[in-house]
């Protein structure tokens, strides 16, 4: 069957369209925190945020039904839905005295369309081009926003796109150096970067940071560092993007991710979970940005800003908000990261554990002293812990971080199960 399958999608789908898993696993249900195979084997899930309120939602599936069985039209003419919807996201923004209020967005159907939106919206409202990301991350796949991408390391050059070390206390810029010199150094190459730009034809536009820097590998960011970053590239007159795709929605145990790592952006972006598998993201920002976008784009988008959109929207913050699902991820995100503490020492090839709320890394390496980066070991622990009924992936800038990121609607049971195959996966690799 899996042989069957892998050579109709090799034909349809085309040579190489990625899979997860050294044997791939073949799904056809899934509800709450479970996935199902054909044979009825039952997996957690433990790597998908976009089902944040878990897979087959009834609330979330009979407003999408109830909605597209009621109306759904593109965004030119006026429903309450879509208002009411914005409203809501907006106002799930707290007030910050380092910038105006968020009280506008504009609505699209993928991360990377918003990211893209994100970077015009500050292209336009400073009439520079010159944007600064991190030298390990991902944003988006588009042509315009792929120009960030820096995985692997370093990959990429535009005259537009200029990148600095993300910050990180693991394997630090300065070995030996104290966390407060750690902050300076990373701060130090941040302004390097910025000056680039100024010096260049291209100015300086704006710095676009994952709050979480999760695609970096979720590393633990020297203290201070990300609100000095964002403080430096406003006093560079550029404004500051928060990728909330991964960081966002309770992720982190609140709102957002921002409000975990410190620091206040002027546009946030985010997108994965916000339809709970309908594609929905969105850019927010004060009114006057939002504003000077629509003057310089006249931006539409077919399936944006939808009432199909919208109902699901609602019905996903709805959900979260009446199950307290920021609560439940902060106090069962904090008890599994503990556990998984506790377990490290055990293990000469767990590096580190580290993360927030319910995204969590586990750091693999090779036992020779140097913090040698071991993807092949962290593939063999995947496979593992697939075998045990756990689908997990791994990640970050060498693909050596076991990456544990379930719906919000994991619970503590769901944290038991797992760290019993933990144990017996970790204990198998010696
Ligand atoms: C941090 C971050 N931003 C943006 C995106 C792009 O989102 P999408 O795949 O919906 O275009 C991703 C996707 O993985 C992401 O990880």
């Amino acid at each position: 069957m899996i042989a069957e399958l892998l050579a109709r999608r090799d034909r349809v789908l085309g040579a190489g369209a990625p899979l997860f898993y050294t044997t791939p696993v073949h799904l056809v249900r899934g509800e709450g925190v479970h996935l199902y195979d054909p044979d009825g084997r039952r997996y957690v899930d433990m790597y998908n945020n976009v089902p944040c309120v878990g897979h087959g939602n009834p609330y979330v599936a009979e407003a999408m039904a109830r909605q597209q069985g009621t109306l759904n039209v593109h965004s030119r003419y006026l429903h309450e839905g879509i208002l009411e919807f914005a409203e809501r996201l907006v106002g799930l923004h707290p007030s910050l005295p380092e910038r105006p209020d968020i009280e506008s967005v504009i609505v699209s159907c993928s991360g990377t369309e918003a990211i893209e939106v994100a970077l015009r919206m500050a292209r336009l409202a400073t009439g520079r081009q010159g944007i600064v990301c991190t030298n390990a991350t991902y944003h988006g796949n588009s042509e315009a926003v792929g120009k960030l991408t820096r995985l692997p390391v370093g990959q990429n050059s535009s005259p537009d796109v200029r990148s600095f070390a993300f910050p990180e206390t693991y394997r630090p810029i300065v070995p030996g150096a104290s966390e407060a010199e750690l902050c300076e150094a990373y701060l130090e190459q941040l302004e390097e970067a910025i000056r680039g730009l100024q010096n260049s034809p291209e100015g300086f536009a704006g710095l676009i940071l994952c709050s979480i820097l999760a695609n970096e590998g979720l590393p633990d960011i020297p203290a201070g560092f990300m609100a000095r970053a964002a403080a430096m590239a406003r006093a560079a007159g550029g404004l500051v993007i928060a990728d909330e795709v991964q960081a966002g929605y309770c992720r982190a145990g609140t709102w957002w991710g921002y409000s975990v790592t410190g620091y206040t952006p002027d546009i946030v972006v985010t997108g994965k979970p916000m339809g709970n598998g309908l594609p929905l993201a969105a850019t927010a920002a004060s009114k006057k940005l939002v504003d000077g976008f629509r003057a310089g784009t006249r931006y539409f988008n077919t399936f944006a800003s939808s009432p199909l959109q919208a109902a699901v929207g609602l019905a996903v913050i709805d959900y979260i908000e009446r199950e307290k699902l920021a609560d439940s991820v902060a106090e069962v995100g904090t008890y599994l990261k503990s556990a998984l503490q506790a377990r490290a020492a055990g293990h000469g090839f767990v590096g580190d554990v580290r993360g927030v709320g319910l995204f969590l890394g586990v750091e693999i390496v090779k036992e020779d002293g140097a913090k040698t980066p071991d993807p092949e070991r962290a593939v063999a622990i995947v496979d593992a812990l697939k075998d045990h009924g756990f689908l997990t992936s791994n990640a970050g800038a060498f693909r050596n971080v076991l990456k544990f990121r379930p719906p919000l609607v994991f619970r503590r049971e769901h944290a038991d199960a797992f760290l019993a195959a933990y144990d017996a996966v970790l204990a198998a690799q010696h």
